[in-house]
């Protein structure tokens, strides 16, 4: 329990940062739920500082704070209708949510889906995304496996994709002993999750094809999915709301992915890594034609590739899925992209719903306009602000779920 005292503490500091956050803002003009939004940032600001003074004292790192302050994410209310085991699919740590079948449709083989967290590949956990996943699964009526894939810098790529595609081809393999038909199971995640979502469909859609049933669908919610241009419009529209999605800090959850050489952000950020292969094939794989089509499309040049042995994988597309070539877009399953008017990651959902399209994959495009980076899954965060707009977003998805898995 919170201490009074602590409380009242806490809550002017909230205040105080509410008041000069509103003083200050400059939120994007059309931004949903504004005040709500004032409020989240100055909640996350008064937490960041009293967490970074608390380090800075050597007290210990912020979390432990927080913990034992009792503040914690919303966690799922034992629901009766929701059954949640926590289980190791081939080595890999997951938590099954499993929907009470409906009265009347006993025997019938269910759906099934597995879901990817976001967080930037570094942050995040099952534990954390316990409600949204809790919701899509009794939204939907599927069986939803959520990873607990390892994170970076400890682990970086390719260990986090490798487990989430672990996770996934056991599922499909033992989908019977749940329940599932293994015909009929997706992949969703959102953020980074959206990252790893689109890789391992991609990955089932090339190697493993005559391994494993088919997925499908996969659903991508306002996902990353390149590292080759850090200046497309939405990155720097500077429209990233400063508590969600700084363009530096999502630049700096590549580096931590890739390689975690942190002098890289700046060169990065100038799209300086990429300056001699902006005119090979790998640039036409993000054309800006895909955002514009009065933009006449790039014509690739046959240019000499070298990048160092520690950032090869910026072209790989399990690592960032936009750089997969066409044939590979090509037998993708049904594709829902989310993206978000207020978000550096914008215009990669874009460009891959386009290229999925052009390459003859079923897409759902669905658009927020006035929607921020990271507004469904904030929801389970902090109870308490709730957006309307992200769960609307989450009743679209459930909507989307259930017409074709
Ligand atoms: C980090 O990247 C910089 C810039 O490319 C390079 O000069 C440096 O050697 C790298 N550091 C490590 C530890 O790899």
């Amino acid at each position: 329990m919170m201490g009074a005292c602590k409380a009242v503490t806490l809550l002017s500091a909230v205040t105080a940062a509410a008041l000069a956050v509103y003083a200050y803002s400059s939120l994007p003009p059309d931004v949903t739920e504004p005040g709500k939004v004032v409020m989240f940032k100055a909640v996350f600001l008064t937490f960041s500082l009293i967490g970074s003074t608390y380090e800075k004292m050597g007290f210990g790192e912020r979390a432990d704070l927080f913990r034992k302050i009792g503040i914690k994410p919303a966690f799922l209310e034992s629901d009766s209708n929701l059954e949640v085991t926590d289980s190791s699919f081939s080595g890999v740590q997951v938590r099954i949510y499993k929907p009470q079948l409906q009265k009347g449709v006993i025997g019938s083989k269910r759906t099934g889906l597995v879901f990817f967290h976001g967080g930037g590949w570094v942050l995040g956990s099952v534990h954390a995304y316990d409600l949204l996943v809790g919701r899509l699964a009794l939204g939907t009526g599927a069986v939803v496996v959520s990873v607990e894939y390892r994170l970076a810098p400890k682990h970086k790529f390719p260990i986090p994709f490798e487990d989430c595609l672990t996770a996934t081809q056991h599922f499909l393999q033992h989908a019977s002993e749940y329940g599932v038909d293994p015909t009929r199971i997706g992949v969703a995640g959102d953020s980074s999750g959206g990252n790893l979502a689109a890789a391992v469909a991609l990955r089932l859609n090339k190697d493993d094809k005559k391994k494993f049933p088919p997925l499908k669908l996969q659903a991508l919610i306002y996902p990353a999915l390149q590292a080759l241009d850090f200046q497309t419009p939405s990155y720097v529209s500077g429209h990233s709301l400063y508590v969600n999605l700084p363009a530096k800090l999502m630049i700096g959850f590549w580096v931590k992915y890739l390689n975690n050489n942190m002098s890289l952000v700046e060169t990065f950020a100038n799209n300086e890594h990429t300056a001699a292969l902006m005119k090979s094939h790998f640039a036409s794989y993000v054309d800006r034609h895909f955002l514009d089509d009065s933009v006449p499309r790039l014509v690739p040049e046959d240019v000499r590739i070298d990048l160092p042995d520690d950032m090869k994988d910026l072209l790989n597309p399990y690592y960032s899925p936009l750089m997969a070539e066409d044939a590979d877009l090509s037998g993708l399953p049904n594709t829902y992209v989310t993206v978000c008017g207020t978000d550096v990651l914008r215009d990669d959902g874009i460009m891959y719903a386009k290229r999925l399209e052009m390459a003859g994959v079923q897409v759902r495009l669905a658009r927020y306009p006035s929607a921020f980076h990271g507004v469904m899954s904030m929801n389970l965060a902090l109870k308490h602000f709730e957006f309307e707009l992200g769960k609307q977003m989450l009743q679209d998805l459930v909507t989307y779920i259930r017409e074709l898995l």
